[in-house]
Protein backbone atom coordinates (compact mmCIF):
# COMPACT_ATOMS: atom_id res chain seq x y z
CA UNK A 1 0.00 0.00 0.00
CA UNK A 2 1.60 3.66 -0.73
CA UNK A 3 -0.11 6.69 0.48
CA UNK A 4 -0.60 10.08 -1.60
CA UNK A 5 3.09 11.03 -0.91
CA UNK A 6 4.63 7.69 -1.91
CA UNK A 7 5.28 6.13 1.21
CA UNK A 8 5.22 2.71 1.19
CA UNK A 9 3.39 1.02 4.36
CA UNK A 10 4.06 -2.50 4.51
CA UNK A 11 2.22 -4.11 7.52
CA UNK A 12 3.39 -7.19 9.31
CA UNK A 13 1.94 -8.95 12.17
CA UNK A 14 4.11 -8.44 15.40
CA UNK A 15 7.56 -7.09 15.81
CA UNK A 16 9.39 -10.52 15.66
CA UNK A 17 7.90 -9.98 12.02
CA UNK A 18 8.68 -6.99 11.96
CA UNK A 19 12.14 -7.47 12.90
CA UNK A 20 12.41 -9.88 9.71
CA UNK A 21 11.09 -7.77 7.64
CA UNK A 22 13.48 -5.03 8.13
CA UNK A 23 16.73 -7.45 8.40
CA UNK A 24 15.16 -8.67 5.08
CA UNK A 25 15.49 -4.98 3.43
CA UNK A 26 18.47 -4.47 5.18
CA UNK A 27 20.44 -7.17 3.58
CA UNK A 28 18.56 -6.88 0.18
CA UNK A 29 20.50 -3.34 -0.12
CA UNK A 30 24.06 -4.92 0.25
CA UNK A 31 24.32 -5.49 -3.63
CA UNK A 32 26.71 -8.07 -4.77
CA UNK A 33 29.69 -5.13 -5.90
CA UNK A 34 32.62 -3.89 -4.32
CA UNK A 35 31.59 -0.18 -3.49
CA UNK A 36 31.20 0.77 0.08
CA UNK A 37 27.74 0.04 1.94
CA UNK A 38 26.57 3.16 4.17
CA UNK A 39 23.64 1.85 6.64
CA UNK A 40 22.76 4.66 8.96
CA UNK A 41 20.95 3.20 12.27
CA UNK A 42 18.81 4.74 14.69
CA UNK A 43 18.52 4.93 18.22
CA UNK A 44 15.23 4.31 20.72
CA UNK A 45 13.84 1.08 21.64
CA UNK A 46 12.03 0.07 17.95
CA UNK A 47 15.58 -1.34 16.03
CA UNK A 48 16.61 -3.59 19.36
CA UNK A 49 14.68 -6.71 17.70
CA UNK A 50 16.19 -5.89 14.39
CA UNK A 51 20.15 -5.37 15.96
CA UNK A 52 19.49 -9.01 17.77
CA UNK A 53 18.50 -10.73 14.73
CA UNK A 54 21.46 -9.15 12.97
CA UNK A 55 23.76 -10.55 15.14
CA UNK A 56 22.46 -14.10 14.95
CA UNK A 57 24.34 -16.57 12.16
CA UNK A 58 21.34 -16.40 9.99
CA UNK A 59 21.93 -12.77 8.82
CA UNK A 60 25.18 -11.79 10.14
CA UNK A 61 26.33 -14.97 7.65
CA UNK A 62 24.99 -12.91 4.79
CA UNK A 63 26.64 -9.15 5.93
CA UNK A 64 30.06 -8.43 3.70
CA UNK A 65 31.02 -6.77 6.95
CA UNK A 66 34.27 -5.20 5.45
CA UNK A 67 32.42 -3.22 2.84
CA UNK A 68 29.34 -2.15 5.42
CA UNK A 69 30.16 1.69 7.14
CA UNK A 70 27.37 2.38 9.99
CA UNK A 71 26.73 4.98 10.87
CA UNK A 72 24.07 6.82 13.65
CA UNK A 73 21.16 9.36 12.30
CA UNK A 74 20.74 10.78 15.47
CA UNK A 75 22.70 11.13 19.34
CA UNK A 76 21.94 11.76 23.03
CA UNK A 77 24.34 13.57 24.18
CA UNK A 78 26.61 11.48 26.34
CA UNK A 79 28.97 9.80 27.23
CA UNK A 80 29.43 6.16 25.02
CA UNK A 81 29.68 4.03 28.04
CA UNK A 82 25.97 5.77 29.10
CA UNK A 83 23.59 3.25 28.29
CA UNK A 84 21.12 5.83 26.85
CA UNK A 85 23.92 6.36 23.89
CA UNK A 86 22.13 5.41 20.65
CA UNK A 87 25.15 3.82 19.16
CA UNK A 88 26.46 2.05 22.37
CA UNK A 89 23.37 0.06 21.87
CA UNK A 90 24.10 -1.11 18.43
CA UNK A 91 27.72 -1.60 19.28
CA UNK A 92 26.94 -4.25 22.25
CA UNK A 93 24.29 -5.95 20.54
CA UNK A 94 26.23 -6.34 16.84
CA UNK A 95 28.21 -3.70 15.69
CA UNK A 96 31.02 -4.95 18.12
CA UNK A 97 30.86 -8.54 17.85
CA UNK A 98 30.90 -8.21 14.01
CA UNK A 99 32.11 -4.90 12.01
CA UNK A 100 35.71 -3.97 11.91
CA UNK A 101 36.12 -0.86 14.27
CA UNK A 102 37.07 1.49 11.19
CA UNK A 103 33.46 0.86 9.80
CA UNK A 104 32.02 2.24 13.05
CA UNK A 105 31.02 5.86 12.64
CA UNK A 106 29.52 6.92 16.27
CA UNK A 107 28.58 10.58 16.82
CA UNK A 108 31.32 11.81 19.29
CA UNK A 109 29.90 12.80 22.16
CA UNK A 110 32.88 13.54 23.80
CA UNK A 111 33.30 17.01 21.46
CA UNK A 112 32.84 20.18 23.52
CA UNK A 113 29.28 20.46 22.42
CA UNK A 114 26.69 19.69 20.91
CA UNK A 115 27.05 22.06 17.71
CA UNK A 116 30.47 20.89 17.73
CA UNK A 117 29.96 17.27 18.08
CA UNK A 118 27.43 17.87 15.01
CA UNK A 119 30.28 19.83 13.00
CA UNK A 120 32.27 16.73 13.50
CA UNK A 121 30.48 14.36 12.46
CA UNK A 122 29.58 16.14 9.22
CA UNK A 123 32.96 16.57 8.68
CA UNK A 124 33.41 12.70 8.99
CA UNK A 125 29.99 12.23 6.47
CA UNK A 126 31.74 14.51 3.80
CA UNK A 127 35.29 12.43 3.99
CA UNK A 128 33.15 9.36 3.43
CA UNK A 129 30.92 10.64 0.81
CA UNK A 130 33.96 12.06 -0.98
CA UNK A 131 32.47 15.74 -1.58
CA UNK A 132 30.87 18.27 0.60
CA UNK A 133 27.71 18.94 -1.78
CA UNK A 134 24.91 15.89 -2.00
CA UNK A 135 24.27 14.71 -5.32
CA UNK A 136 20.91 13.52 -5.89
CA UNK A 137 22.16 10.93 -7.99
CA UNK A 138 24.79 9.92 -5.81
CA UNK A 139 22.66 9.30 -1.76
CA UNK A 140 24.73 9.37 0.69
CA UNK A 141 23.22 5.83 2.52
CA UNK A 142 22.12 3.11 1.06
CA UNK A 143 19.55 2.93 3.68
CA UNK A 144 18.48 4.98 6.55
CA UNK A 145 16.92 3.19 10.31
CA UNK A 146 14.09 5.69 11.38
CA UNK A 147 11.80 5.24 14.02
CA UNK A 148 8.65 7.66 15.32
CA UNK A 149 8.59 9.30 18.81
CA UNK A 150 5.23 10.27 20.57
CA UNK A 151 5.41 13.91 19.34
CA UNK A 152 5.52 12.73 16.01
CA UNK A 153 9.51 13.78 16.25
CA UNK A 154 12.02 11.20 13.92
CA UNK A 155 15.44 10.90 14.70
CA UNK A 156 16.22 14.23 16.98
CA UNK A 157 14.05 16.30 14.76
CA UNK A 158 11.89 17.82 17.00
CA UNK A 159 8.00 19.73 16.27
CA UNK A 160 8.50 23.31 15.37
CA UNK A 161 12.67 23.00 16.04
CA UNK A 162 15.06 25.00 14.12
CA UNK A 163 16.53 21.75 13.08
CA UNK A 164 13.59 21.01 10.74
CA UNK A 165 14.10 23.99 9.29
CA UNK A 166 18.42 23.13 8.53
CA UNK A 167 18.72 23.25 4.40
CA UNK A 168 22.77 23.30 4.31
CA UNK A 169 24.32 21.56 7.43
CA UNK A 170 24.17 17.95 7.38
CA UNK A 171 24.56 17.60 11.03
CA UNK A 172 23.09 20.00 13.65
CA UNK A 173 23.08 19.61 17.21
CA UNK A 174 19.75 20.01 19.51
CA UNK A 175 20.16 22.13 22.89
CA UNK A 176 17.22 20.17 24.53
CA UNK A 177 15.04 17.36 23.69
CA UNK A 178 11.01 17.77 23.45
CA UNK A 179 10.70 14.30 25.33
CA UNK A 180 12.70 11.89 27.29
CA UNK A 181 15.82 11.33 28.17
CA UNK A 182 15.97 15.28 28.28
CA UNK A 183 19.34 15.87 27.33
CA UNK A 184 20.56 17.47 24.38
CA UNK A 185 20.75 15.58 21.18
CA UNK A 186 22.64 15.89 17.59
CA UNK A 187 20.66 14.91 14.81
CA UNK A 188 21.16 14.82 11.23
CA UNK A 189 19.18 17.15 9.13
CA UNK A 190 16.23 16.32 6.74
CA UNK A 191 18.68 16.63 3.45
CA UNK A 192 21.20 14.57 5.12
CA UNK A 193 18.32 11.71 5.89
CA UNK A 194 17.00 12.39 2.34
CA UNK A 195 20.20 11.21 0.53
CA UNK A 196 19.73 7.61 0.52
CA UNK A 197 18.14 4.86 -1.60
CA UNK A 198 16.12 3.45 1.33
CA UNK A 199 14.45 5.26 4.60
CA UNK A 200 13.16 2.90 6.87
CA UNK A 201 11.17 3.06 9.40
CA UNK A 202 9.95 0.65 12.09
CA UNK A 203 6.52 1.24 14.03
CA UNK A 204 5.45 -0.95 16.33
CA UNK A 205 3.05 -1.92 19.30
CA UNK A 206 0.07 -0.47 20.85
CA UNK A 207 1.80 2.95 22.03
CA UNK A 208 2.48 4.09 18.58
CA UNK A 209 -1.34 4.05 17.90
CA UNK A 210 -2.53 7.75 18.48
CA UNK A 211 0.87 9.27 16.43
CA UNK A 212 0.70 6.54 14.00
CA UNK A 213 -2.98 7.54 12.80
CA UNK A 214 -1.94 11.07 13.26
CA UNK A 215 1.20 10.66 10.79
CA UNK A 216 -0.96 8.68 8.15
CA UNK A 217 -3.58 11.65 8.44
CA UNK A 218 -0.91 13.26 6.69
CA UNK A 219 -0.03 16.13 9.79
CA UNK A 220 2.71 17.68 8.87
CA UNK A 221 4.80 16.18 11.97
CA UNK A 222 8.74 15.85 10.98
CA UNK A 223 8.47 12.00 10.77
CA UNK A 224 6.02 12.73 7.67
CA UNK A 225 8.49 15.49 6.58
CA UNK A 226 11.31 12.92 6.42
CA UNK A 227 11.19 11.29 2.98
CA UNK A 228 13.81 9.82 1.13
CA UNK A 229 14.58 10.99 -2.56
CA UNK A 230 14.56 6.83 -3.07
CA UNK A 231 12.31 4.90 -1.48
CA UNK A 232 10.49 5.64 1.38
CA UNK A 233 8.99 2.77 3.61
CA UNK A 234 6.76 2.35 6.95
CA UNK A 235 6.80 -1.02 9.03
CA UNK A 236 4.42 -1.04 10.98
CA UNK A 237 2.66 -4.01 12.85
CA UNK A 238 -0.87 -4.70 13.45
CA UNK A 239 -1.10 -3.43 17.46
CA UNK A 240 0.40 0.21 16.19
CA UNK A 241 -2.51 -0.07 13.87
CA UNK A 242 -5.64 1.22 15.03
CA UNK A 243 -9.10 0.88 13.33
CA UNK A 244 -8.78 4.70 11.88
CA UNK A 245 -5.16 4.56 10.59
CA UNK A 246 -6.27 1.14 8.22
CA UNK A 247 -8.88 2.98 6.76
CA UNK A 248 -6.93 6.25 6.03
C1 LIG B 1 16.20 8.64 19.95
C2 LIG B 1 15.76 8.32 18.57
C3 LIG B 1 14.33 8.67 18.27
C4 LIG B 1 13.55 7.39 18.25
C5 LIG B 1 12.07 7.64 18.44
C6 LIG B 1 11.33 6.34 18.62
O1 LIG B 1 17.35 8.97 20.15
O2 LIG B 1 15.35 8.50 20.85
O3 LIG B 1 16.62 8.16 17.60
O4 LIG B 1 14.08 9.41 17.15
O5 LIG B 1 13.76 6.71 17.06
O6 LIG B 1 11.89 8.42 19.58
O7 LIG B 1 11.77 5.77 19.82
P1 LIG B 1 11.32 4.35 20.29
O8 LIG B 1 11.85 3.38 19.30
O9 LIG B 1 11.96 4.17 21.64
O10 LIG B 1 9.85 4.37 20.34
Amino acid sequence: MADGDQRKLVEVADPAALARAAAGRLLARMPDNPAFIAICLTGGSSPKQLYELLATEDYRSKIPWNRVHWFIGDERFVPASDERNNMAMARRIFLDHWAPSANIHPIPTDAASPDEAAARYERELKAFYGADELDPARPLFDLVLMGVGPDGHTASLFPGYPALRETVRWVVGVPEAHVEPFVPRVTLTLPALASCREMLFEVSGAGKRAILTRALAGEALPANRARSNGETVWLVDESALSGDSRAA
